[in-house]
């Protein structure tokens, strides 16, 4: 990314500090709708609004730090991938990308499928009622309590990642009596271009198993000869908060590739290809995802081509994005408490929150966007790295950008897409209280996951 030497605002020398970031935004009220959820708008008093309701009145009632989810925008999202694959495709939401009982109901009110990698999120998906047969398991070291939990409830696949896993899935489904649908998952040998702890089909991580040296033909072999299993498909997931479609192309090749060998030896077409999540999202204004229709029109064609150049009849594809659903549909929403000036450096504003609601800066180096929300302003920009109040300098939400050089303590600031990834890997650490899920639309606002109390921390310790 491109470094700006514009000055940042008065405080700041002429040359700015080494960081992520572009020149300051023309007009540092306005608000980016590739970054920003559908309502979000800026009414005529300079307050922001999401869903019809100005950001100040949702501090009153729910307080900060809160994340407020835009439930209008989360279902077209999730619309809009389940009209772009069709009815000859399936979309199963992540559930780790962020999972509530609310959630789970409008993503079976929109024709969604579910893939959950936990007992926990299977137990929300249950309890929230979405049908079992709806729901991938996923997981590279299930549990055998997870396990059994998954087939007695009727989940519709699990995704199997280990030899061991092949062996212990077919016990457990024989000892209930059952037959277990279940998916392969296949690692392709595929550099993703992303982070590297969210890149997941070169073969030197834990997930899967290796189509390279044959390890995933010898897989197959075993769960074809095994009881209690019934192997419906191959799977494959390259990674996460990828933009480039090439890598989807080549996992899709070869796992076609795969299917085809496996009719070669077998004589079985095996009728499903799960090609996984990880299509990006806009963190700030210089990412630029790809749209459902265009993800769904390059798989189906890339899978058709392949199929027909193996004489294969195409199988059912399934997709299982998270991220691109839920992630832009939500914001933080923090109060300014400390500002600190270092001359020719940066400005460093203190919020109530912190790398306990977004460990993504931290964990990732992610580059996330700020706007000041509970008012306009007209002063000029000025570098800013938003943090928050643990007890360590990485705690860090946004690490270079900019904010007016009038921002002050009492000012509400909202950090967009931080819809995907943040509540569900938020942490007590130093006995913060993890915030509130509120979700708005058309004027209403109400509470999916409630804000953790004291009472809350004090009830898990027993000592
Ligand atoms: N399917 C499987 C098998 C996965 O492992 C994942 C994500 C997904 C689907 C959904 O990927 P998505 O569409 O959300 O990119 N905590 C990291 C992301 C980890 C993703 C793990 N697996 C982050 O905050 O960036």
């Amino acid at each position: 990314m491109s470094r700006s030497a514009h000055p940042a605002g008065p405080r700041h020398a002429d040359v700015l500090p080494e960081g992520h970031y572009t020149a300051p935004p023309a007009d540092l009220n306005a608000l980016d709708p590739k970054v920003w959820s559908h309502t979000v708008t800026r009414t005529a008093d300079g307050v922001v609004s999401v869903g019809g309701i100005e950001v100040t009145r949702l501090a009153e009632e729910f307080g900060t730090p809160a994340y407020f989810l835009d439930e209008a925008d989360f279902r077209e999202r999730a619309r809009a991938w389940r009209t772009a694959f069709g009815h000859d495709a399936d979309v199963f939401y992540a559930g780790k990308a962020f999972l509530s009982r609310a959630v789970v109901r409008w993503l079976h009110e929109e024709g969604l499928n579910l893939d959950v990698c936990s007992g926990g999120e299977l137990a929300t998906a249950l309890s929230a009622g979405m049908p079992a047969d709806r729901i991938a398991f996923h997981g590279n070291n299930k549990s055998e309590t997870e396990i059994r939990a998954a087939i007695e409830a009727g989940v519709g696949r699990i995704v199997l990642d280990s030899f061991q896993e092949i062996v212990r899935v077919s016990h457990i489904a024989q000892s209930l009596g059952k037959r277990q649908r279940v998916q392969i998952r296949v690692t392709v040998g595929v550099e993703a271009h992303t982070h590297e702890f969210i890149a997941t089909a070169h073969e030197d991580q834990k997930f899967g198993i290796a189509l390279a040296d044959g390890q995933a033909a010898e897989a197959v072999r075993r769960a074809l000869n095994l009881d209690g299993l019934e192997l419906v498909g191959i799977h494959s997931h390259i990674g996460s908060q990828i933009f480039d479609m090439a890598g989807f192309e080549v996992a899709a090749r070869r796992v076609v590739g795969l299917l085809a060998a496996v009719r070669d030896e077998h004589g079985v077409e095996l009728p499903e290809i799960d090609l996984g999540g990880g299509l990006g999202i806009a963190y700030t204004s210089e990412d630029d995802p790809r749209e459902p229709h265009e993800i769904a029109k390059a798989l189906s064609e890339i899978v058709t081509r392949e199929c027909e150049a193996a004489r294969l009849s195409t199988p059912r594809i399934s997709v299982e994005p998270g991220r691109a659903i839920v992630g832009p549909t939500a914001f933080t929403l923090y109060e300014v408490g400390t500002i600190k000036p270092l001359d020719g450096l940066r400005t460093y504003v203190s919020v109530d929150g912190g790398m306990s609601d977004n460990i993504r800066t931290a964990l990732y180096d992610a580059e996330y966007s700020v706007a000041l929300v509970s008012r306009t302003s007209d002063a000029d920009p000025m570098l800013v790295r938003v943090v928050g109040k643990h007890c360590e300098s990485g705690d860090i939400v946004v690490k270079d950008a900019f904010l007016p050089s009038d921002v002050a303590p009492g000012d509400l600031i909202a950090v967009p897409a931080t819809g995907a990834y943040c509540r569900s890997m938020a942490s007590n650490y130093n006995h913060a209280l993890r915030p509130p899920v509120v979700a708005v639309q058309d004027g209403a606002a109400r509470v999916i996951v409630r804000r953790e109390t004291e009472e809350d921390l004090l009830r898990l310790d027993v000592g």
